[in-house]
């Protein structure tokens, strides 16, 4: 099997795991159905990718890891219940999920979409209950707008829409920004909100213009690698079906512009995301090279 290449991350996933589990303990009044159903799909072995950005960002942006590990867990929570409502019957009707049977599979649709719901919700429980009403709201406005209906949310409904359709790279790059991007440009500004403490006016305007930047960048190289492991990996590796995209008519990167012309893309965009970082010197080095890493994952 090839190494894992965010193998250098671990330390930072196992910090997320540990702090991911505290926020579903058993509490009073929580059904256990409901508890197990998110559970199973938050703590599955996903890359853990968004929370990894949140910490590097706050990091970049001279915080600690451990003050971005709440929010970092809050933008998991969600990506998580996208992933739950994106593999339902309505949607891609996926049964195969972070290597395991999809939520609804193990626990049928409405306990899938309510462990969704759910998750969703906790994640905004979670900003406004560990930190500070600036940041916390700093952080709120950056997830719901990341997640909501012009972000991830109207990026879910735009690909749908276009399952079967005739468009073109315009109307795929608008896809790909929103149903991926936008939660991945979240995750950078959440990251930078965490590392300003309560300073006045939030984190630098300038910071917050690179890290976006370099959000749209990465947040496009993943999702059109993500369509070219549907056309060239294997369910074993990436834990998921392969070969959905074509079957459902999915407006994707290799099938407008074909694998070789997407491959090129993809490195391109990674090469510019970290050309934007250099001027941030070491402080933006980690997250330059998370970038570099995302055209060689295979999972
Ligand atoms: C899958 O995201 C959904 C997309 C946006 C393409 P990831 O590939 O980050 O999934 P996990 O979190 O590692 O399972
Ligand atoms: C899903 O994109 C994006 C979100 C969950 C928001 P895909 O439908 O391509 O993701 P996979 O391939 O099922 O992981
Ligand atoms: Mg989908
Ligand atoms: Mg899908
Ligand atoms: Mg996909």
């Amino acid at each position: 099997m090839p190494q894992d290449p965010f193998q250098h991350l671990n330390q930072y996933r196992a910090a997320v795991e540990e702090r991911l589990r505290t926020y579903l303990r058993p509490a009073d009044g929580v059904p256990a159905g409901l508890r197990e159903a998110m559970l199973y799909s938050l703590m599955a072995p996903g890359k853990r990718l968004r929370p990894i950005l949140v910490v590097l960002a706050a990091e970049a942006a001279g915080g600690a890891a451990v003050a971005a590990l709440p929010a970092a867990c809050a933008v998991e929570m969600v990506h998580t219940y996208s992933l739950i409502h994106d593999d339902l019957p309505a949607m891609d009707d996926d049964d195969l999920r972070r290597g395991l049977p999809t939520c609804h599979k193990k626990f049928g649709e409405a306990l899938a979409i309510l462990a969704g719901d759910a998750l969703l919700t906790l994640a905004f429980q979670v900003l406004a209950e560990e930190y500070p009403p600036a940041t916390a709201s700093g952080c709120i406005l950056a997830l719901a707008r990341g997640a909501g209906m012009t972000g991830m949310v109207g990026g879910q409904v735009l690909d749908l829409a276009w399952e079967r359709g005739s468009g073109g790279l315009e109307d795929l790059e608008n896809i790909h920004a929103r149903k991926t991007g936008a939660l991945f440009r979240a995750c950078l500004r959440i990251g930078a909100w965490t590392a300003q403490g309560e300073r006045p006016g939030g984190p630098d305007p300038d910071l917050l213009d690179r890290l976006d930047a370099f959000g749209r960048c990465f947040g496009q190289a993943f999702q059109i690698t993500d369509d070219l492991l549907d056309v060239e990996g294997d369910a074993v590796q990436t834990g998921k079906r392969v070969g959905k995209d074509a079957a459902r008519g999915k407006l994707t990167y290799p099938g407008v512009l074909g694998r070789a012309e997407s491959r090129r893309r993809a490195d391109e965009l990674c090469r510019q995301a970290c050309e934007l970082l250099e001027p941030l010197g070491p402080a933006g080095q980690p997250l330059a090279e998370l970038a570099c890493l995302i055209r060689q994952r295979n999972h």
